[in-house]
């Protein structure tokens, strides 16, 4: 009966108790003993009462439920070796060595790290006396697995992260509800959305929701865009538009590199047009609330594949991201998909949209 643990770390995002959900029941259904490490990968270093079995009943009537009933966190000491080493020793005293791990790119780089030092830790562990040899033999080394669970849609390779489709029909409904407002005084509304670097929520969102116009990090806007904007605007209000919105990704800059906010946008259009207008910063309501039916099915699907992928992995195995590509799931290489996710933001810091732009299409494609 190997054993498996899940965990869930990192920013919470709708749908990680499908994936939850889904490890517990395949496991148990495979004749596997799942455990559920609370509190992220905190849970691993500091052990007891926060590695548990889960049953079959422990996740009953969390698949429509926001959050992480598990529990999650930012976890300092697991950054460290020695948080790590302590983890691996939790985690082998219970006889677990196969991981799913649930969040998102700093939570997959741990995981991908703590499965190459895993064999290291054990023999230091087994020097040290602190596990006998019989645990250290039996698992000597570890099988991980990642599914992103991020409202940001941010991993680069995959149609679309556990979170990211519930945290739009959000903001639609935030969008919808603001516009009947905005048409009955004549007001411009100016949105800030989620999604750090990557403009996947605001650029959706606002097509979606018709709007007016859209700041993302991937496409600055040219010099000049306060005029440009202006300019739109007051078409649109002389086309007798009675309603403006604007969505403006938390991480939109200019071409130079400076961030623009939803204040400058504010000002901008109420200095020049005298528009009377309002910022509405949606913030953590992105993030709450039930689940869409996209983000219950597909991450049950993920959690389910990603507790195959470890219980039918042999030494030759390698950490995967169980994740959605051309609408099929798919087993990314965990670390080359983090890899990637990663050059890209470095792309957009250095101002090279292009290449962040051109790198995602080609990571997306191969
Ligand atoms: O990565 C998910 C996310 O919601 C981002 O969109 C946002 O920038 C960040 O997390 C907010 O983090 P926190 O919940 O720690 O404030």
């Amino acid at each position: 009966h190997p054993k498996i643990a899940v965990l869930t770390s990192g920013g919470d995002a709708q749908g990680m108790n499908a994936v939850v959900r889904a490890v517990v029941r395949t496991a148990i259904h495979e004749g596997a003993v799942p455990y559920g490490v609370h509190e992220g990968w905190r849970g691993a270093v500091e052990g007891g009462d926060l590695i548990r079995e889960m049953h079959w009943s422990d996740v009953s009537g969390i698949l429509n439920l926001g959050g992480t009933t598990i529990g999650t966190a930012r976890c300092a000491e697991f950054r460290e070796r020695s948080g790590r080493r302590q983890a691996v020793k939790n985690l082998v005293q219970l006889g677990i060595d196969r991981i799913i791990a649930i969040g998102g790119d700093g939570t997959l780089t741990g995981a991908d790290a703590l499965r190459a030092e895993w064999p290291t830790l054990v023999d230091e562990l087994l020097e040290a006396g602190e596990i006998d040899s019989e645990t250290a033999a039996t698992h000597h080394t570890a099988h991980l697995a990642g599914v992103v669970g991020s409202i940001d849609n941010d991993l680069v390779g995959s149609d679309m992260t556990v979170g990211a489709d519930s945290a739009l029909h959000r903001i639609l409904e935030a969008i919808d509800a603001i516009s009947s407002t905005a048409a009955s005084h004549q007001r411009t509304f100016v949105m800030e959305v989620m999604g750090r670097n990557c403009g996947y929520l605001a650029l959706m969102s606002a097509m979606a929701g018709g709007c007016d116009e859209v700041f993302i990090p991937e496409m600055p806007p040219d010099d000049g865009w306060q005029d440009a904007l202006c300019q739109k605007v007051r078409a649109g209000r002389a086309a007798g538009r009675r309603d403006s919105i604007i969505v403006v990704a938390e991480g939109a800059k200019d071409r130079h590199g400076q961030a623009i906010h939803a204040t400058d946008i504010r000002d901008v259009l109420a200095d020049t047009l005298g528009e009377d207008v309002r910022v509405t910063a949606l913030g953590h309501v992105q993030r709450g609330g039930t689940p869409s039916a996209y983000d219950r099915w597909m991450s049950t699907l993920l959690g389910y594949s990603a507790a195959l992928d470890v219980l039918r992995a042999d030494e030759t195995h390698e950490s995967h991201i169980l994740a959605t590509k051309h609408n099929r799931v798919t087993a990314i290489p965990m670390m080359e998909a983090v890899a990637n996710t990663r050059a890209i933001a470095s792309h957009l810091a250095d101002g090279n949209y292009e290449r962040a732009v051109a790198s995602r299409g080609a990571s997306y494609s191969s």
